[in-house]
């Protein structure tokens, strides 16, 4: 089976990918899928092991890294900070040397993106971002690999998100300005995606026939979209400003009033885990328009594909 080329050794972020390399990534996806879907086992990755750091809670993250590793014919080993020495002192530094003379990809959920860089710098193996404070750009290629299923382009589609700028914003901003859609992103002032982010994205959407536009009306956002998409408002670590946060986005949800500025045939997603009756109503998110289960079946095949890549890419 012929295994696409990507010139970064790892993926810490959408922008780490060409668009080339994304759209290479979502044919091997669609192949590996529908492999899966008929039974063919091929065990690409016979004898590989993956290690898996999560410093924040997960369950789509961890189990289709796992379940991936499983299928491709390797193995994945679960680390909880609590119970590795890294949440004990040892540095990211060390933890990335020792971990690289035994497994043969690291992938990571943390929180301070430049954690994830400095794990990237001191392995030799390739270091995947599992989600921090900054970037999740697993999500970002699943989603759009569920897009590039219903619409086989994404020239002319607009996306819009509605909610909080966080980590999942900024990677749909990003993935969305390199292959060429329409982002979007309706938050409130002080909860618009980082400013770095948002000119990185801008001038990918420049080069790639894309474009990002923020706006703090969720009703101009939605208008005319063909995706409408939203996670929870307070994301892990947030904690705190809980209390702000609920007050601050009461205006941006997904309701059945919002989808209804939405383009005809207009689709629902949202990264899961959901806050029903906040973020986005239940009666919308368990609607036919709602996409949000196949983005998260699709974390495992994309990864399954982006872990080929990479593990095979490198070593063998
Ligand atoms: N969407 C996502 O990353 O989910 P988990 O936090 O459950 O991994
Ligand atoms: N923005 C959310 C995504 C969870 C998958 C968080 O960081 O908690």
């Amino acid at each position: 089976m012929k295994i696409p080329n990507m010139a970064s050794k790892h993926l810490l972020t959408v922008s780490d990918l060409t668009q080339k390399e994304i759209l290479a990534l979502f044919k091997f996806t669609a192949k590996l899928k529908a492999m899966h879907k008929a039974r063919q086992r091929h065990d690409l990755l016979k004898g590989k092991v993956l290690a898996m750091i999560f410093e924040k809670s997960s369950t789509r993250t961890r189990v289709s890294f796992e379940v991936g590793m499983f299928q491709l014919g390797g193995h994945a080993l679960f680390l909880s900070k609590d119970d590795i020495q890294l949440g004990r002192g040892e540095t990211i530094a060390d933890t990335a040397r020792v971990l690289s003379r035994y497994v043969d990809a690291i992938m990571i959920r943390t929180f301070e993106q430049e954690k994830a860089e400095e794990l990237a710098h001191h392995s030799s193996v390739p270091v995947i971002n599992g989600l921090t404070d900054t970037h999740h750009p697993c999500q970002a290629l699943a989603d759009f690999f569920t897009i590039f299923e219903c619409n086989k382009t994404f020239k002319g589609i607009k996306i819009a998100y509605i909610g909080d700028g966080n980590n999942v914003a900024h990677s749909l901003m990003l993935c969305g300005a390199i292959l060429g859609a329409h982002v979007a992103v309706a938050t409130p002032k002080q909860y618009r995606p980082a400013d770095f982010v948002t000119e990185e994205a801008m001038i990918l959407a420049q080069k790639n026939g894309g474009h990002i536009e923020l706006t703090t009306d969720a009703r101009e956002a939605a208008k005319d979209a063909h995706y409408l998409y939203t996670d929870v408002w307070v994301s892990m670590g947030q904690e705190k400003d809980k209390e702000n946060k609920l007050a601050a986005f009461r205006e941006y949800r997904i309701t059945k009033d919002l989808l209804s500025q939405a383009a005809q045939g207009c689709k629902i997603m949202h990264c899961l885990p959901a806050h029903r009756g906040e973020e986005i109503e239940s009666e919308v998110m368990d609607s036919e328009a709602s996409i949000v289960f196949d983005q998260a079946e699709n974390r495992l095949h994309v990864q399954k594909a982006l872990l080929t890549i990479l593990i095979r890419g490198h070593h063998s």
